[in-house]
C-alpha cells in the first residue's frame, strides 16, 4: 500500500468529520473524492484538499439513493482512479422522541446513517477484492453503545453500522481488505446544528436523567479525522485495528488535582 497512491472517497465532505479527514489526507498527496447534498460547500472543502496538496474531484452525492451512489463510484474512479479507501462518514441526526417522530423522519434516519454506507460499500467492495487492497472505514457513534432518548432511530441505525462493519470485516478476511469501525464521541461540527432547539432542553434534561451526558465537551472534527487516518495507517500485511472509539479527553480534560 506504502507505493500506492490513497485514492479516497468520502461521504459527507461537505463540513464537519468529512472535511477534515479529506483536508487531511490532501495534506498526505492523496487522491480524494468529495461526496455530499451541498455541492457549493464540497468546492470550497475541495480547494483546501488542493491547497495541502492532494488531487481533488467533487461531486453531489446522496447515499439515501442507490443510483446517486453508483454514479458517485463511477464517476469517482473515472476522475482519479480506482478507490483504495472508502470513508462512511455521511451521518444525519432526527433528534426527535419517537412519539413525535413521522414515519418520515424515522426512515430518513435509517437511510442516510445506515442505508447508505452500505449502498457505497457494495459499490466498491468488489473492485477491493479484485485488486487484494482497500480500506473501508465506517463512522459510528458511542449512541450505538450508549444509546441516548431523542436519538431511537439514529442509535439504531449505527447499532446496525457496528454489526455490518463487523460483518464485512469477517467476509474479507485474508482478501487485502479491511473493514474498521471509527466510533466517534461528542464533536464539534454542524451536526448539533439540526437539532430542534425549542427541543434541546427537554433532550438534555433525558440525557442527564439517563446518565448519558457527563459533560458538554466536544473535540474538534480534526482529531475524529486523525483517528480514522491512524487506523488505516497499519501495513495491510500486518493484524490491524478493526474498532476504534474516539472520546473528547486527554489535554482538554480539567483535573481538580
Ligand atoms: N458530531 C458528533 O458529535 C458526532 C458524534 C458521533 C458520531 N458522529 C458521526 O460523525 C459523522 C459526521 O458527522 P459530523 O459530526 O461531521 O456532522 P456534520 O458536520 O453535520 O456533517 C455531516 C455530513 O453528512 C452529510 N450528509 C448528510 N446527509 C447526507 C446524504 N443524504 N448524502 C450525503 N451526505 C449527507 C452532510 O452533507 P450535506 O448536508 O451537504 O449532504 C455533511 O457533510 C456522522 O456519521 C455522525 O453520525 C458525529
Amino acid at each position: 500500500m506504502s507505493d500506492t497512491p490513497r485514492i479516497a472517497l468520502v461521504t459527507g465532505a461537505s463540513s464537519g468529520i468529512g472535511a477534515a479527514t479529506a483536508v487531511l489526507l490532501g495534506r498526505q498527496g492523496a487522491r480524494v473524492a468529495l461526496g455530499a447534498r451541498r455541492v457549493a460547500r464540497l468546492e470550497e472543502v475541495a480547494k483546501q484538499v488542493e491547497a495541502e496538496g492532494g488531487r481533488v474531484f467533487a461531486h453531489a452525492l446522496d447515499v439515501a439513493d442507490p443510483e446517486s451512489c453508483a454514479a458517485f463510484c463511477a464517476e469517482a474512479e473515472r476522475a482519479l482512479g480506482p478507490p483504495n479507501l472508502l470513508v462512511n462518514n455521511a451521518g444525519h441526526n432526527l433528534s426527535a422522541r419517537v412519539d413525535q417522530a413521522t414515519a418520515e423522519e424515522l426512515r430518513r434516519d435509517v437511510e442516510v446513517n445506515l442505508l447508505g454506507a452500505m449502498y457505497m460499500t457494495r459499490e466498491v467492495v468488489p473492485g477491493m477484492i479484485a485488486r487484494r487492497v482497500g480500506d473501508v472505514i465506517f463512522v459510528g457513534s458511542d449512541a450505538a453503545q450508549r444509546p441516548r432518548t431523542y436519538q431511537g432511530a439514529y442509535g439504531a441505525a449505527k447499532n446496525g453500522l457496528e454489526t455490518f462493519a463487523r460483518v464485512l470485516e469477517m467476509e474479507t478476511e485474508g482478501t487485502g481488505v479491511r473493514s474498521i469501525l471509527v466510533r466517534v464521541g461528542p464533536t464539534w461540527s454542524e451536526f448539533g446544528a439540526s437539532m430542534p432547539k425549542d427541543r434541546l432542553p427537554a433532550i438534555l434534561e433525558s440525557w442527564k436523567y439517563w446518565g448519558v451526558l457527563r459533560h458538554l465537551n466536544a473535540m474538534p472534527s480534526e482529531h475524529c479525522a486523525r483517528a480514522i487516518l491512524r487506523a488505516v495507517e497499519a501495513p495491510v500485511e500486518e493484524s490491524y485495528t478493526t474498532v476504534v472509539e474516539v472520546q473528547p479527553g486527554g489535554r482538554s480534560k480539567e483535573f481538580s488535582e
